[in-house]
């Protein structure tokens, strides 16, 4: 039996369900609408596209059942442009399991050959209209290739779809050191955002730890609150503020993963400290 199931939303949309995991991918609004408000609207990306000179870098991590990529490339199909798309996933399956139910997954319809091309070649290069496309999946545990793999070997993003299950079954994906990687891999002088769906103390403490500058992200559907975060402030319309710290220093939940396993903790003095020198709030 398929470790993956379709389930029907409370608005009829379907989205792809992880039942080992009991998390399912896209649990409000369906992938379409979350995938345009979380990614393709927060993150600018058919501005950010139009003006970009050279190929477009997305990272798209958990590519899962490609929903996320399916709508940055949607959103600039129109663009004469060129855009670099690398999927990061440990399994193909959920994608070969989607490609079993366009019916439902709508989203996918048209796609077909180059998510057949991308599963089996793990890279498709096309053209639709004027846009270019050099599309690839790299098929790893994240955490590990992201610390391991030599800096040539990963273009530089210009913007990163951050889409792991939750921090409490996937920790390993939310901890201190995955976004230290990650901002790392970044250019100082390559504006770079990453959306995510999580609005947590956590996460945003992580994130700030690691060097990002982090804001409050746009609702989507029943969710009124996600998070952006960016090597730069001109990419975030709402950064959190004084008020915010000052939460995060009662919150019961704030501390870091400092390491792959799942609790909640308040801060602790250290992180406090550097919370408090932090370029956002200094
Ligand atoms: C919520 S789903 C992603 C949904 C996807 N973005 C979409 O649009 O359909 C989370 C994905 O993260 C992947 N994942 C979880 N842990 C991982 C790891 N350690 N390394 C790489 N991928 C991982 C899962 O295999 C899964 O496909």
């Amino acid at each position: 039996m398929s470790p993956y199931t379709i389930v029907r939303l409370k608005n009829d949309a379907f989205s792809v369900r992880s039942e080992e995991h009991a998390e399912t991918f896209h649990p409000v609004v369906g992938p379409v609408a979350e995938a345009e408000a979380l990614y393709v609207e927060q993150l600018r990306i058919a501005d950010r596209v139009a003006a970009h000179v050279g190929p477009f870098v997305v990272w798209d991590v958990g590519l899962g059942a490609a929903a996320n990529a399916l709508s940055v490339l949607r959103s600039v199909q129109h663009l004469p442009a060129s855009i670099r798309m690398i999927s990061f996933d440990c399994t193909l399956e959920p994608l070969t399991f989607a490609l079993q139910h366009v019916d439902q997954l709508q989203y996918l319809s048209g796609y077909e050959p180059w998510l057949k091309e991308l599963t089996s070649n793990r890279s498709v290069h096309a053209t639709n209209g004027p846009l270019e496309i050099d599309w690839s999946v790299r098929l790893d545990d994240f955490p590990e290739l992201i610390a391991t793999a030599p800096p040539d070997s990963l273009p530089t993003p210009n913007a990163i779809l951050f889409d792991a299950f939750s921090p409490a079954k996937n920790p390993a994906m939310w901890t201190h050191e995955v976004f230290r990687q990650l901002h790392r891999r970044m250019h100082p002088e390559t504006p770079c955002a990453l959306a995510t769906y999580s609005r947590s103390t956590l996460l945003r403490v992580t994130l700030l730890l690691a060097g990002f500058f982090v804001g409050s992200g746009s609702a989507t559907g029943e969710k009124e609150e996600t998070t952006i975060a960016a090597n730069t402030l001109d990419l975030i319309d709402t950064p959190l503020d004084g008020a915010w710290v000052n939460r995060a220093r009662r919150s019961t939940s704030a501390e870091p993963l400092w390491s792959p396993h799942y609790r909640q903790e308040p801060l602790s003095d250290r992180s406090w400290e550097q919370l408090l020198n932090h370029p956002q709030f200094a």
